[in-house]
């Protein structure tokens, strides 16, 4: 549906320097699904939107929505932003104040693209089932400036999906957002673009959203795709240690590495980690590993037996409410553990502390 193709872009700035934003991006979006470009501020993600929407012209590459190519260097095409089939919503609302909701919403019908002009019905009809797709039937009247944070974002939603666009563009969406609204709307969102079939393109630096939102995640930093696969497989697995730093908090642990097969061990700071039989794995020389807060299992009694258990204390704990982020020193390393917010632990406590082979992720 949407495929981009070694899309390169850099930015003069002063004294002949340039930025390079996109270093050869390649994406593949299939259609009817949710893909989000995740990353850092800073390292590109807004450029690559932009260039899909045709408001930046690459510097190379090529961009094809659907079957059209709406850009080539080589073959110089650039087809304009309101002749691709796509719908936009930016962070800031951009929505025009002086004009109701209706007419905000019916903006990209009545003047979007060349072509025949829908009839008043057709847009009136086509308003009035975008507006209830964004559940604000019956706000066509009320003037733009009357609206609260949430309505003015639903208000541009509705804008971007009038048309019936094959591809949604969202830039950070949601940012300007309160927390619980911004919870709300991420749901809606993903509900609408479901039932409607459309393919969405979603731009943000919040892992959480990422996570909760899309089929697919690529990991963009300094212009780079660094990491491409569903949510659940870039959080637990992936090997590039700046995109598990950047997913989450993590602790890291380095060490030699011993044994083979199934009985392959890292020898590190809290003694012998096994990792068990892996792919790809180097079977000696130096290695880390990267082990999520909640891949740690913190246990009163001794399980006994098992892989990976350590005698630990509990240095420090704070209650979070879905769960206690906490840290339990091991010799002389501190591992960041998340605690179940109903098996209290306190300072000072003696704790069993067991981490499952499969969730170490072996880190570059
Ligand atoms: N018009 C421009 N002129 C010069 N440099 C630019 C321009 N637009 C973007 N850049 C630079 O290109 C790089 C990528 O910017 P971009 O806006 O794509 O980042 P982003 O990932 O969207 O960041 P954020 O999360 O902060 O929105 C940055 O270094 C930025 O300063
Ligand atoms: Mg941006």
């Amino acid at each position: 549906m949407l495929r981009v193709v070694n899309i390169k872009k850099t930015f003069p700035v002063d004294q002949g320097a340039q930025v390079n934003a996109l270093k050869g991006v390649s994406i593949d979006v299939p259609d009817g699904e949710f893909f989000t470009l995740l990353g850092p501020s800073g390292s590109g993600k807004s450029t690559a939107m932009r260039c899909i929407a045709g408001l930046e012209h690459p510097d190379e590459g090529e961009i094809y929505i659907g079957e059209q190519c709406v850009f080539s260097s080589k073959r110089k095409i650039m087809v304009p932003p309101d002749e691709r089939p796509i719908g936009m919503v930016f962070q800031s609302y951009a929505i025009w104040p002086h004009m109701d909701v209706f007419h905000n919403v019916a903006f990209p019908l009545m003047y979007g693209s060349s072509g025949p002009k829908p009839s008043k019905e057709e847009i009136r009809n086509s308003v009035d089932e975008a507006l209830k797709l964004v559940q604000l039937s019956g706000y066509g009247d009320r003037p733009a400036t009357q609206l609260s944070g949430g309505q003015q974002q639903r208000v541009a939603l509705a804008r971007a999906i009038v048309r019936r666009p094959r591809l949604l563009l969202l830039d950070e969406p949601l940012s300007n957002l309160d927390a619980k609204l911004r919870e709300e709307m991420r749901v809606e969102m993903k509900e609408m673009t479901t039932k409607l079939g459309m393919t969405s393109f979603f731009v943000t630096h919040d892992q959480i959203e990422a996570l909760a939102l899309s089929d697919r995640i690529a990991v963009i930093m300094q212009g780079e795709i660094v990491e491409m696969g569903r949510p659940h497989d870039v959080y637990t697995k992936s090997d590039n240690k700046l995109v598990a730093a950047f997913l989450g908090t993590t602790n890291t642990l380095e060490g030699q590495i011993t044994g083979t097969g199934s009985d392959t061990k890292l020898e590190t700071e809290i003694g012998a980690l096994t990792l068990g039989a892996r792919q790809n794995m180097t079977t000696s020389g130096r290695a880390s590993v990267a082990i999520r807060p909640e891949a740690v299992d913190c246990l009163r009694e001794n399980p006994g037996s098992g892989a990976n258990v350590y005698q630990g204390t509990v240095k420090r704990t704070m209650f979070l409410g879905t769960f206690i982020d906490g840290e339990v020193q091991i010799g002389s390393k501190s591992l960041r553990v998340s605690f179940n917010p109903y098996n209290t632990f306190s300072p000072g406590e003696k704790v069993f502390v067991r981490i499952p082979p499969e969730r170490c992720q072996l880190i570059d």
